[in-house]
C-alpha cells in the first residue's frame, strides 16, 4: 500500500518552488520516464516516479553577467547532494515510509555523475532508472530546464501516473489473496 501518492508530492508548496527553479516539464517527463524504465526493470514505479520527479529539486541556478553559466554551474554542481536531502526531508514530512524515503534519496544522490568516478560505482536498479529517465529527456545545453507546461497538463499527467501505480498495487494485491 501507498503511504503518499505522486500528487501529494508535486502539489506540495517545497516540491513547487523547487521544480519551478529546475523545470517542472522536465520532473513530470522524467517521472513519467521512469515509470516506463520501472516496468521494463522490474522494480516498483512508485519509488522510480517519485524519484524521477523528485529527482531535480536541489538544483540551483548559476549566473555570470545575469545569464545562466553552464560551465560554472557544471564545475561547482552539488545539486544532486542537495537533492538528495531534500527530497528525502519533504517525503518524511509528508508520511513518506522511511526505508522508501531513503532508497528514493540514494537514488537522486546518485543520478548524476558529475561529482562521481565514472564507471566505479555499481548502480542498483532503481538509481539505474532514474539515471536513464533523466538521460531520455536531457536536451543539450541544459535546455530541457526550461521547457514549459500549463499547470493543468502537469496535474493530469501526474494524476494519470498515480492511476497507473494504484491500478497495478490493486492487481498485485488480487493475485496474492
Ligand atoms: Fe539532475
Ligand atoms: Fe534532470
Amino acid at each position: 500500500m501507498r503511504k503518499v501518492t505522486l500528487e501529494q508530492v508535486f502539489t506540495h508548496p517545497i516540491t513547487q518552488k523547487y521544480l519551478k527553479r529546475s523545470g517542472i516539464a522536465h520532473a513530470v517527463a522524467v517521472a513519467e520516464y521512469a515509470y516506463i524504465f520501472a516496468k521494463r526493470f522490474d522494480i516498483d514505479s512508485d519509488h522510480a516516479t517519485k524519484a524521477g520527479l523528485l529527482h531535480d529539486v536541489g538544483h540551483y541556478t548559476w549566473y555570470r553577467d545575469g545569464e545562466w553559466d553552464y560551465d560554472l554551474y557544471k564545475e561547482n554542481d552539488i545539486h544532486a547532494i542537495k537533492g538528495a536531502s531534500r527530497a528525502h526531508k519533504l517525503l518524511i514530512r509528508i508520511g513518506e515510509d522511511r526505508h522508501v524515503a531513503k532508497k528514493i534519496a540514494v537514488a537522486i544522490l546518485l543520478h548524476t555523475d558529475s561529482y562521481l568516478p565514472k564507471g566505479e560505482l555499481k548502480l542498483e536498479p532503481l538509481q539505474q532508472v532514474v539515471t536513464l529517465a533523466d538521460e531520455a529527456d536531457e536536451e543539450t545545453g541544459g535546455n530541457h530546464h526550461y521547457k514549459e507546461i500549463s499547470e493543468t497538463s502537469a496535474l493530469e499527467r501526474i494524476r494519470a501516473l498515480d492511476k497507473q501505480i494504484n491500478m497495478e498495487i490493486k492487481a498485485e494485491s488480487e493475485k496474492i489473496v
